[in-house]
This record gives structure tokens, C-alpha cells and sequence, in this order.
């Protein structure tokens, strides 16, 4: 293959063009990012008397544990608390512990900031909060005096002695049994955090964080995704439940199948985006909820008569990030819980994945919300979330559209945008992954295709579909690689970016090759010749030039199975001797069958990490570059 970068500028490539999606699914937030390590810490979302009740919690020494609601709990939004009754009978200390989001870590070096609410009639004794291993080792004790009959807040530090070998640790709350025999004490909204990144309170989990931040994020749409919808109205995700102090937070049953603390909040999030330079794309619930998808006849749709409300909700969500403190009621509010500058928001998305529920979307729900927002905010941009052949009132002008399909699929769709129309109207792929090698079945199990963690081949077929993506970002202004994150100790979806337990984390192939377009940025596309291809050879490209920093680059996906060769010809100057690559490829000989399905994991995570090397260029006007199979190449060069 002969290859020219011309000089020739074809379009500003869209500040937005690379960024993520984020909803709570996979414990992305409670047990993910959101640094909080006690799980189930407020009994929230769930029912006194069920087995669901006392997830994470467990009797020490023979307490008997229940959640009740019997009592006032910490907060009329709190309703829950845990009651332990002491037998009467008893040796030495009793109490319980919680087993964290399947482990704790605990790191010699860090302080852990920790809280509990507590009262009891009668007790009135010292209480003993530590972190310790599931085979008795302490590593910090915190001893709490001045428990009454009335609701008090207790806080403490721990500064552990020793890392821990692993993370098979626990809270661990104890009381003298002999003193407490008999006796009942109550508990609520427990809380324990570690540094958090940026050190920002309630905040967010630092290794994560720190690679969510590491692919130099442009976007961040949230909170959902389903988790947004609701299976009913009612539990739907309400923006003014997840603000102020986490005791006013109620918390929700999800979406995903376990309940969310809403911990991590609307004001998380745009600080969070902030935080990451990230701009904000604001998911609106727009009137349905989403529950089985083989009766989408069943769903919960709020009839046209009806809506107003939930219209003026989302108004009064979008004052309380953008209005000034000193001028509305909702931005006095938002000065009172910390942030006195209103938020920068440009984009607004009209619900999720409407497309499940196109009639009512068309007939009234987008024209309901978008004119009434709208009117009230006229520099707002809306995106729709229906098929892109739904005919809207008014005509939607940006589209968020999702894939979610084999890897054969995303290779195919390179040249998916090429022959988009230009009428105006553009894509925001709000998610996509390869999930599968099941051209049929891409969203099947693992037997039969589905992918546990991104592969090697599906990740450069991303790759090779992210080049179309780009060369066509004057219609394709925004993406976001999906879901985000992945406990593996508890998920609903695969594959994920970045998967994690209570201790380590792993970098997927995919999260690379997103790393590896959005840090490699260009400001203009250049134009090549040959444009694209999608004939013989299974390579795939787009070349761009960043006006800030004088550097062209080129990205390309080689998805076959044979090392690919092409002749670059470059008509720019090169004014550098030699180049940078970065590279993601399968280290093992390429010949060898099975290669490509190859992923990092958590106990291999370094199965495929890109390289960077540098390789001089002997004519300023060409060079010949070897893609290897199955591999993604970003190539950067000084020019003017
Ligand atoms: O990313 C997982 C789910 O896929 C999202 O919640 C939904 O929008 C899509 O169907």
C-alpha cells in the first residue's frame, strides 16, 4: 500500500470527539470509583426483614444483626438502621463487621476517614472500630466514647501500622460483651473513605481515577444508561435525591440489580468532570422507565397529560448547575451545598436508548422537554436517543446512537460515516464496544462468543472503526467507549475498560486504544491518498495535524492476521529526524492461532500494553512502516 498525507486540512476535529459514558452498573460507582469502602453503609434500598438487608454485614462473636425501621432512623431519608441485640450470656468483646465491596484495602500511609451514628437506651460504654484481616490481624483501632439515647455522630481515623497482604480485611465494630450483655444498641450511616483523588471529600477512588483521567477524557455523559430510566417512575435516578450531605441522600434501588447510595451525586459528577477537563453531557429522564426487553409493550410511559412535571424537574435541574447563586433559589442551593460558580453545560441528552420507545418519544416526549427547555434555556444543545430514521419534532440535530456488536461488525462500519449525509445533523456514538465474536448473537454469553474482558481483535477493530469515526468528525462529534468500569466480584455486563477488585485494577486492550486516539489529538484532519480503503488489505487510518504543537499524526488499525507494510509518502515537512510510534500489538508470534483473542486481566494485566519507541526517518518526504497483525499504531511526527 502507498500511503500520502497530504497538507491539506479537511476539518477541525471537535474538541468532544473522545470521552466516556458512565452509569452506576458493574458497582462502577458504589465499589468502584466512588471511593467509599463500607458497602451497604445506610441500609439504603433495601427491605428490614429481607436477606437483602444486611448485605456486607456479619455478627462477630455471636450479636445478633437486623436492619430495622421501627425506630427514627438517622434522617427522615434514612429510615433504616442497624439494630444489634448483645445475648444476655457473653465472653469478651461482640459487635460485627462489614466485608467492604468484597475486601478492603488497607495501605500502611493512608488515613481513612471514618463516621458512624449510634444510640442506645442503656449502653453507654466505649465502642472499638478497627480494620482488620478475616484471620484477626489489626491494623488500626479507633475507640469511641459518649454513646446516648439520642442519634450522635461519631468520627475517627485510622492510620494503619502495615499494608495488608491482600484485601480479605474487614470493618470490624466492637463493644465489651459483659458490659453490653442484654442490651441493644442502634447504628446508621456508616461511612469510611481513604485518600481520594485530588483529596476531594466524598470523593472519588485515586487509582482509578487516575486512569479514567489517563485517556484525557473530552466527555462525560451521565448518570445513565438505564441506571437513569428506572424500572419505575418512582425509582427512577431524581438529581435533587443525590445532592447535599450523603444523610439527606435516600439512595435508590438501581437499575443494575443492587441499590445505589447515590453517594456519588450530581455535584460529584460535575466536579468529577471538571476534574477530568471532561465537558459534561447531562442525561434527562424524558418520561419512560425501562424494565424487560421482550415486552416493551409493558414499559412505564408517562402519558403526554401527565408529563409537566417531569419537564419542570429537569428545568429546575438544569438552574440548580447553571444558574447564578445570587439570582435563583436552586443556585442559592447549589452555593449552600459547596459551589458558588455555576457549571458549564452545553449539552443535554433527552433520556436513553428511546429507541426502545420510539411512538411516544416522537408523538410527544422529545417535543415536550426539548421546547420547554429550551425555551428557558436557548444556548442549550439537545441530542436525541432514538433510531436515526425516527423522524422528531423538532429535528433533532445531534443523535446519540449505540453498538454493541461483533468484531466483524466494527471493521465493516469503518466506512460507516463516510456516506453520511451532511445535512447538519451529527452522531454522538454514546457507546460501543466489540463485545463478541458472534456475528449473530453479539450480546450472547460467554459461551458462545461474548467477550469476559476486551480482546486484542476486538479492540482494534474499535480501533479501526474509531479512525472512521474520526476522519468523519464533522459529523461524529462525540464517543465513548462502554460500560466504563467492572467489579469482578459483582457485574451485569461485559466487556468492560477498566475491570477491578478491592485492591487492583486492570487496563483492558480497549482502554489503550482509546488512551491512544484521544491523548494523540490532532486539531484538523488531514487528507490522505488513497482517502480509505476497505478493500484488500485490512488497514485502516486517519491522519490529522495538531496546529498547537506542529505534530501530524496517523493513526491505523491493521485487523488481519498478517503484518502489513505501507509506503508513507508525506507532502508536510518533516522537521524532525526521527519519529514516535505507540504501539499495541500481540507480542507473541502473530502466526500463532489465537493470539488476537488475547486479553489483559487482572491476574495477567500486562498481556498487551503499548509500546512507545522512537525510529528515525532517512527521507524527510517518506518511510516505510511494518503494521504488525492485529495491531494499532499511532505514528508522530514534527512537521509544519
Ligand atoms: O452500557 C450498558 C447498557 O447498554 C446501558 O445502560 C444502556 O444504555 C445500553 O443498553
Amino acid at each position: 500500500l502507498e500511503l500520502r498525507i497530504t497538507t491539506s486540512m479537511s476539518g477541525v476535529i471537535p474538541s468532544t470527539l473522545y470521552g466516556y459514558m458512565w452509569e452506576d452498573i458493574n458497582h462502577s460507582g458504589d465499589g468502584g470509583l466512588y471511593a467509599e469502602l463500607l458497602q451497604n453503609r445506610a441500609f439504603q434500598g433495601v427491605l428490614p426483614g429481607t436477606q437483602n438487608a444486611l448485605t456486607a454485614w456479619q455478627p462477630y462473636n455471636g450479636a445478633r444483626l437486623s436492619v430495622t425501621n421501627k425506630i427514627e432512623g438517622v434522617t427522615s431519608a434514612l429510615p433504616n438502621s442497624l439494630q444489634v441485640t448483645i445475648p444476655k450470656t457473653v465472653l469478651g468483646p461482640i459487635g460485627f463487621e462489614n466485608t467492604g465491596y468484597w475486601g478492603i484495602k488497607v495501605q500502611a500511609g493512608w488515613t481513612y476517614n471514618g463516621s458512624f451514628y449510634a444510640k442506645s437506651d442503656t449502653f453507654t460504654g466505649p465502642i472499638t472500630a478497627s480494620l482488620k484481616s478475616t484471620t484477626g490481624a489489626t491494623y488500626a483501632t479507633a475507640t469511641i466514647e459518649g454513646i446516648s439515647s439520642t442519634w450522635k455522630k461519631f468520627t475517627f481515623t485510622f492510620e494503619p501500622s502495615a499494608s495488608a497482604l491482600d484485601t480479605n480485611n474487614v470493618f470490624h465494630v466492637e463493644v465489651n460483651g459483659p458490659q453490653a450483655a442484654g442490651q441493644t444498641i442502634y447504628f446508621g450511616m456508616f461511612s469510611l473513605f481513604p485518600p481520594t483523588y485530588l483529596g476531594r471529600e466524598n470523593g472519588m477512588r485515586i487509582d482509578l481515577a487516575e486512569a479514567l483521567a489517563g485517556t484525557n477524557p473530552s466527555i462525560w455523559r451521565f448518570p445513565g444508561g438505564n441506571n437513569l430510566e428506572g424500572e419505575s417512575w418512582a425509582t427512577r435516578w431524581k438529581w435533587n435525591e443525590t445532592i447535599g450531605p450523603i444523610e439527606n441522600r435516600p439512595g435508590r434501588v438501581g437499575d443494575w440489580g443492587y441499590p445505589n447510595t447515590d453517594g456519588l451525586g450530581l455535584l460529584e459528577y460535575l466536579n468529577w468532570a471538571e476534574d477530568l477537563g471532561a465537558e459534561p453531557i447531562l442525561g434527562i429522564w424524558s418520561g419512560a422507565s425501562a424494565q424487560n426487553y421482550s415486552e416493551l409493550s409493558t414499559w412505564p410511559i408517562v402519558p403526554e397529560a401527565d408529563l409537566q412535571p417531569y419537564i419542570d424537574d429537569a428545568i429546575n435541574e438544569i438552574e440548580f448547575i447553571t444558574a447564578p447563586a445570587n439570582s435563583s433559589e436552586w443556585g442559592a442551593l447549589r452555593s449552600k451545598y459547596g459551589r458558588e460558580e455555576p457549571y458549564q453545560l452545553r449539552y443535554i441528552e433527552v433520556g436513553n436508548e428511546d429507541q426502545f420507545q420510539p411512538d411516544s418519544y416522537a408523538a410527544y416526549r422529545w417535543n415536550a422537554f426539548v421546547t420547554a427547555i429550551g425555551e428557558r434555556f436557548p444556548d442549550l444543545e439537545f441530542i436525541a436517543t432514538t433510531y436515526p430514521s425516527t423522524a422528531l419534532n423538532p429535528p433533532y440535530l445531534k443523535i446519540d446512537y449505540h453498538q454493541y456488536e461483533s468484531i466483524s461488525w466494527f471493521e465493516n462500519a469503518a466506512f460507516m460515516f463516510d456516506n453520511y449525509p451532511r445535512n447538519g445533523t451529527q452522531y454522538f456514538v454514546g457507546e460501543y464496544a466489540a463485545t463478541s465474536t458472534n456475528d449473530s448473537d453479539a450480546l450472547g454469553t460467554i459461551a458462545t462468543g461474548r467477550f469476559l474482558y476486551p480482546t486484542l481483535a476486538g479492540s482494534a477493530a474499535e480501533a479501526a472503526f474509531m479512525t472512521g469515526m474520526e476522519r468523519n468528525s464533522d459529523v461524529v462529534f462525540a464517543s465513548a467507549y462502554a460500560p466504563s468500569l467492572q467489579h469482578i466480584r459483582n457485574y451485569q455486563w461485559t466487556p468492560d475498560i477498566i475491570t477491578y477488585d478491592a485492591g487492583r485494577l486492570v487496563l483492558s486492550t480497549s482502554y489503550y486504544v482509546q488512551q491512544m486516539f484521544s491523548v494523540n489529538r490532532g486539531t484538523h484532519l488531514l487528507a490522505t491518498s488513497p482517502a480509505s480503503t476497505n478493500d484488500s488489505a485490512p488497514l485502516y487510518w486517519v491522519a490529522s495535524h495538531n496546529n498547537e504543537t506542529n505534530t501530524v499524526f496517523l493513526k491505523v488499525a491493521n485487523t488481519g492476521p498478517d503484518d502489513l507494510t505501507a509506503y508513507l509518502f508525506f507532502d508536510f515537512n518533516v522537521t524532525s529526524l526521527f519519529g514516535t510510534a505507540v504501539m499495541l500489538s500481540s507480542p507473541t508470534l502473530s502466526s500463532i492461532t489465537g493470539v488476537f483473542n488475547i486479553s489483559n486481566t487482572l491476574d495477567e494485566p500486562e498481556n498487551i500494553i503499548p509500546v512507545s519507541s522512537a525510529f528515525a526517518i532517512p527521507y524527510p518526504d517518506r518511510y516505510n512502516y511494518t503494521f504488525p497483525a492485529t495491531s494499532v499504531t499511532v505514528l508522530a511526527l514534527e512537521a509544519n
